[in-house]
């Protein structure tokens, strides 16, 4: 059998590593009945901070193609990504197109697949936040439409897949692959020390505040990228104003997105953020990084998809920036840590003194267990 997998973003790779990890260990216990896994990387993250670094932490190989689609509006991004995935995949002729995740290589690659009759996988499918400005609404819908195979992290997004309709036959609940990545990695990211992560990625020429001491529990994360927190104007300069009040009790480490630190700058809010004491800018970490100071903060505050479920696993508090969710299986109302917060001041504050007095609170979801890209390949290979 022969896959041909994609990832385009950061928040890819972690998902597929554990595939490729699957794969090889499937291919050593039977080396008669070899699968083959061809890997594309269509180059939308090329910085090496958002994805050079990830394949190296990982272990995944080097892609077999790399399409250099690199930045552009989504219609630059999507076109481009289905012209030369179009190539790669007429000449590899896959039995299955495996994509992950959300980000418009998932999108583009499904419709390139389902164009030409190749059976296309998607793993994290059925996740919805029912919000249509956000472009990852829109490629996890299409890309569901068109799948052959829907891998679900959980039964919300089986019930999703089942309110559109989709046949019960095309779905299987495997877990959170990139939970995996996290069972793999989380003894190697204990090694990582918060104050070191905070000098070595210390942004480029500033000087890290003097007495300046992260302790476990004595510190919050903040990650915020999403373009409706951050393009406008107004609106990132009030969420940054809420972020400093916060800081004022609880110390913030900040790994800026590059998509941000361009709006900081273009909007002239980056000089005050860079001589803060209180909310410490690093420049974007590597995944070891990113999962230590998630394990040893004392929340988190972000609105990102996947760092909500990682603050589940291991309890960390953490107050999702946005007015909805994909992931209501992380949400504290079913067994998580997650508070759906939006960008609310009272609500945050509220949510934020809550966090502040709140007992770390691990929590798995079933078959969040480390084992679903094994469950994957097992499927895959059922079914041809
Ligand atoms: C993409 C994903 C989003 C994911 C995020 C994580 C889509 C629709 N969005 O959004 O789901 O949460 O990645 O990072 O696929 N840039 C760099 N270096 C890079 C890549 C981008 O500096 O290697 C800058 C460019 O100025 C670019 C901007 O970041 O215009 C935004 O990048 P883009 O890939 O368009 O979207 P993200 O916001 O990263």
């Amino acid at each position: 059998m022969k896959l041909l997998s994609v990832v385009g973003a950061r928040p890819n790779f972690m998902k597929i590593a554990p595939l490729v990890a699957a794969v090889a260990r499937h291919n050593a216990a039977r080396p008669g009945a070899a699968v083959r896994h061809v890997l594309v990387h269509s180059g939308q993250h090329y910085d090496p901070a958002l994805s050079t670094r990830f394949f190296e932490e990982l272990g995944i190989p080097d892609p077999d193609y790399h399409l250099e689609v690199g930045s552009g509006s989504h219609a630059y991004q999507v076109g481009q990504t289905m012209i030369e995935f179009e190539k790669v995949m007429l000449a590899e002729a896959p039995d299955w197109v495996i994509v992950v995740g959300d980000v418009n290589a998932t999108c583009a690659c499904s419709i390139t697949a389902k164009k030409h009759q190749f059976r296309v996988a998607h793993i994290e499918a059925g996740l919805r936040s029912n919000d249509w400005a956000m472009p990852e609404e829109i490629n996890r819908v299409v890309t569901d439409r068109l799948s052959d195979l829907l891998f679900t992290t959980c039964r919300f997004a089986n019930e999703n897949l089942a309110a559109e309709g989709v046949a019960p036959e095309r779905v299987a609940m495997v877990g959170n692959i990139m939970i995996d990545t996290l069972a793999t990695q989380r003894v190697k990211a204990a090694t990582h020390e918060p104050n070191a992560i905070l000098r070595d990625n210390r942004h480029a020429g500033l000087p890290l505040p003097d007495g300046v001491v992260l302790e476990r529990d004595g510190f919050g994360v903040l990650t915020l990228h999403r373009p409706s927190n951050v393009d406008d104007p107004a609106t990132l300069r009030r969420n940054l104003d809420l972020m400093f009040e916060l800081a004022e009790r609880l110390p913030i480490v900040f790994p800026v997105h590059p998509r941000t630190m361009g709006r900081f700058k273009d909007f002239g809010l980056w000089q005050r953020l860079a001589e803060s004491r209180r909310i410490l800018v690093v420049e974007p970490v590597g995944y070891l990084d990113m999962l230590a100071l998630t394990m040893n903060a004392r929340m988190v505050l972000t609105d990102s998809g996947g760092i909500q479920e990682e603050c589940c696993i291991v309890g960390t508090p953490c107050l999702t920036l946005r007015a909805n969710t994909e992931r209501p299986a992380t949400l504290a109302e079913n067994g998580g840590t997650n508070h759906l917060v939006g960008m609310d001041p009272d609500r945050v504050r509220d949510a934020f003194a809550a966090a502040l007095a709140a007992a770390r609170r691990p929590f798995s979801p079933p078959l969040w267990d480390g084992h679903t890209a094994d469950r994957i390949l097992a499927e895959l290979l059922r079914r041809g």
